[in-house]
């Protein structure tokens, strides 16, 4: 599969219809268990001896084409789908850090993973130290013999500020831990963070992947190429596990150690599953990614260039503008376009953005991203409201801040709704 070209992978990856009754797009795997045939099949199952599915919980058939597609993708070894992109980031750091342990996380994520990291993750004595600068000497400072990882977003959401990954990872390696990427709003057609060092990708499927606002999802990525035995911090992936029959993860499935583990021991365990129907629905948008992503990354552009010669907006926020802090960054990581989010301010303020969200007529006034809709939202009021004054600052919000995310929709329909809300 390695060899197909990125569009055909995401059209035809993992799937061959001669091995499903001929059945050319991926079936629906609706049931809950399997049926194990003879006693010693199931009993390999248990073991870990034989591959193949046990309870939808654990795996199942459609859902796997979807976690072999997005591995094959993202350039990793293996991949776990799960029930929304909260689910991956939380299992992600919960496969490697444990009740005393640090990680090191950018203070600029998404809303929802800042609250995870600040509030639930301490009060399972995990504690994340966010790093306000982005330079990779900031990461460095911070990082302790008590930490397991450094997180941060490719390009973060809502701030659209983007991170040295290659330099961010040569940080993590210095110190033997790895690092992992939420490469959500890039996307794999947009960035591969594996190519830059990154040792693992987590993904809310929610957005660009399945693509139409219809079903929640989220995958972690392996790429197979930390080594956590030599590394000496990560005892759990390389001691037996009592919790699965004495097992090394390290000794027994080797580069794949970190995946296993997320499966057979936090899947397991949380249930946190992706249902197969929303698999299929997420396998389905996944078949037109290059193309969507492509879209609206040339859409956005041109909204961003047009709103910041508009004479009503403050200012404007999108990398891949020329005169952008981080077009640098976007030179080097995301040649093809830096995806459909753009941010701007009404001048006016507050007052004035209240107003522009009540007269849009195409835009739809939600808390999404990646749908094929253009979706506006208004995070110091809706998706950030829960964090305060200081901690707004430190995701990059102004009380003006409008987050758009540009969908499929004609350009030219796009521009005239924000230019009649704007007069
Ligand atoms: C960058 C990023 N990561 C993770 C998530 C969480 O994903 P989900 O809503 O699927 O749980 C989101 C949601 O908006 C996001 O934008």
């Amino acid at each position: 599969m390695r060899d197909m070209k990125f569009d055909t992978i995401a059209v035809q990856g993992a799937h061959k219809a001669k091995d499903n009754r001929h059945c050319i797009p991926v079936p629906i795997y609706q049931t809950t268990a399997f049926d194990f045939d003879n006693v010693q099949y199931a009993a390999d199952l248990f073991d870990l001896k034989a591959s193949g599915d046990i309870y939808t919980r654990i795996s199942n058939p459609t859902t796997q084409v979807l976690e072999e597609r997005i591995a094959a993708l993202e350039g990793g070894i293996g991949a776990l789908a799960v029930s929304s992109g909260q689910a991956a980031t939380m299992i992600s750091v919960l496969n490697i850090a444990k009740a005393g342990d640090d990680i090191v996380a950018s203070s600029t994520l998404y809303g929802g993973t800042f609250n995870l990291f600040n509030s639930t993750l301490r009060k399972l004595g995990i504690n994340t130290i966010f790093v306000d600068g982005e330079k990779p000497e900031d990461y460095e400072k911070v990082i302790t013999e008590k930490t397991k990882c450094i997180f941060t977003e490719m390009i973060g959401n809502p701030k659209l500020n983007i991170v040295d990954v290659e330099e961010i990872a040569k940080v993590a390696h210095r110190h033997g831990i790895p690092l992992i990427i939420d490469n959500t709003v890039p996307s794999p057609y947009l960035f591969q963070p594996f190519m830059w060092g990154a040792d693992i990708v987590v993904h809310s499927l929610t957005k660009y992947i399945s693509g139409h606002g219809n079903s929640m999802g989220g995958i972690i990525v392996d790429s197979g190429k930390f080594d956590w035995k030599k590394s000496g911090k990560f005892p759990e992936l390389v001691e037996p596990d009592p919790s699965y029959h004495g097992l090394s993860y390290t000794e027994t499935f080797k580069e794949s150690a970190f995946i296993v583990k997320a499966r057979g021991q936090l899947l397991r365990d949380f249930g946190s599953c992706i249902s197969p129907f929303n698999a299929y629905l997420t396998l389905l948008g996944l078949e037109t990614l290059h193309l969507r992503m492509q879209r609206v990354s040339d859409t956005a552009l041109k909204v961003a260039k047009y709103l910041q010669n508009h004479e009503k907006i403050a200012w404007v926020n999108y990398p891949a503008l020329s005169d952008n802090a981080y077009y640098p960054l976007v030179k080097k990581y995301l040649p093809k376009g830096a995806s459909s989010i753009v941010s701007f301010g009404i001048k006016g303020g507050a007052k004035a953005g209240v107003k522009f969200i009540e007269k849009v007529k195409l835009l739809i006034h939600a808390t999404n991203i990646g749908d094929s809709r253009s979706i506006i939202t208004y995070p110091a009021l809706t998706t950030h409201r829960q964090l305060n004054d200081e901690q707004l600052r430190a995701c990059g919000i102004s009380d003006d801040f409008m987050r758009l995310s540009v969908g499929l929709e004609d350009v030219d329909d796009i521009i005239e709704d924000i230019n009649q809300a704007l007069n």
